[in-house]
């Protein structure tokens, strides 16, 4: 019998290309996504099933993992996500509220449902798809890098926990094209009229443009990023952390060694709040 992994966030980007991966490596896989039409054009077959999942609506957790009952389930990616940005000075408390209903409850409220499940399977692991952003903040993403920070706080403190039962394997990666700079914009609803007339108007901008050069130059694609995620789903003994992309591992060096009035004079100059 195989083993199976189920993965949030398969409608687009990471998830959605870890699919055909983790069945070509002789998995399983559980796809699971908002609206269940987002995975019709998956190629059907017995290692793949499609269920519905929210992560923010319990019940549909709830109705999943009665549906995977019968599975040798031995991993879990939570991988959903996305990223509310703007200056902290005019974000809203809904928006931050709903930035950690998706990224922070969401991955909890998975976890914790689908753990019994996982304790089934010697070696199983859970995977949580964090962010360089969950170990250093850059400027008009604070809902985001804090969601990322309680992400990585979450994880580190479950492998404490449980990490003799399950691995929990941390992925904090650099840009990687996908939807996410499309949903960014999306969310953002009406924060540019917030910004008209004060300073952030042309900070915003400018942060656009920093945030799309970074896309186009130094964005790995989604399936290479998905490649190391999957080596480590598939390891026999998965690493705690798995930094991926040039970017995610510069940053963190630099953070590390530079004094901190040096980082953020560089971060203010690269985001145009100087
Ligand atoms: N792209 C990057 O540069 C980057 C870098 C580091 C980390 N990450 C992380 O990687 C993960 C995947 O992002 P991505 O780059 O692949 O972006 P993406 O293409 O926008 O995919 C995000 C996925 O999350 C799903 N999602 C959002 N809210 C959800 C909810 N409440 N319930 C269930 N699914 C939900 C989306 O579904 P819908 O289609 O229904 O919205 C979509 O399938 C995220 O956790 C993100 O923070 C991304």
């Amino acid at each position: 019998m195989r083993h199976w992994v189920l993965i949030t966030g398969c409608s687009t980007g990471i998830g959605r290309a870890l699919v055909p991966l983790c069945r070509e490596a002789g998995w399983g896989v559980v796809a699971t996504g908002r609206n269940l039409t987002d995975l019709a054009d998956l190629p059907t077959g017995e290692d793949l099933r499609l269920l519905p999942m929210d992560v923010t609506d319990a019940g549909s957790i709830a109705a999943a993992v009665e549906a995977c009952g019968d599975l040798r389930l031995k991993a879990l990616v939570n991988n959903a996500g996305y990223a509310q940005v703007g200056p902290l000075e005019l974000i809203r408390p809904e928006e931050l509220r709903a930035q950690f209903e998706t990224n922070v409850i969401g991955l909890h409220l998975v976890t914790i449902a689908f753990l019994p499940l996982l304790r089934r399977e010697p070696g199983a692991r859970i995977v949580q798809v964090a962010s360089m952003l969950g170990r250093l903040s850059i400027p008009l993403a604070g809902p985001y890098n804090a969601s990322k920070h309680a992400a990585v706080a979450l994880a580190e403190t479950l492998r404490l926990e449980v990490g003799r039962e399950v691995f929990v394997v941390l992925v904090e990666s650099g840009a990687v094209q996908s939807e996410f700079r499309a949903t960014m914009t999306k969310v953002w609803g009406d924060l540019p009229e917030r910004a008209r007339g004060t300073r952030y108007e042309r900070i915003l901008m400018k942060y656009l443009g920093v945030r799309k050069r970074q896309g186009q130059r130094h964005a790995m694609s989604a399936e290479a990023c998905a490649r190391k995620i999957l080596r480590a789903l598939i390891a026999d003994r998965p690493p705690r952390r798995v930094v991926i992309g040039k970017d995610a591992f510069w940053a963190g060096r630099l953070k590390a060694i530079l004094p901190a009035a040096w980082w953020e004079r560089l971060m203010r100059r690269l985001y145009g709040l100087t």
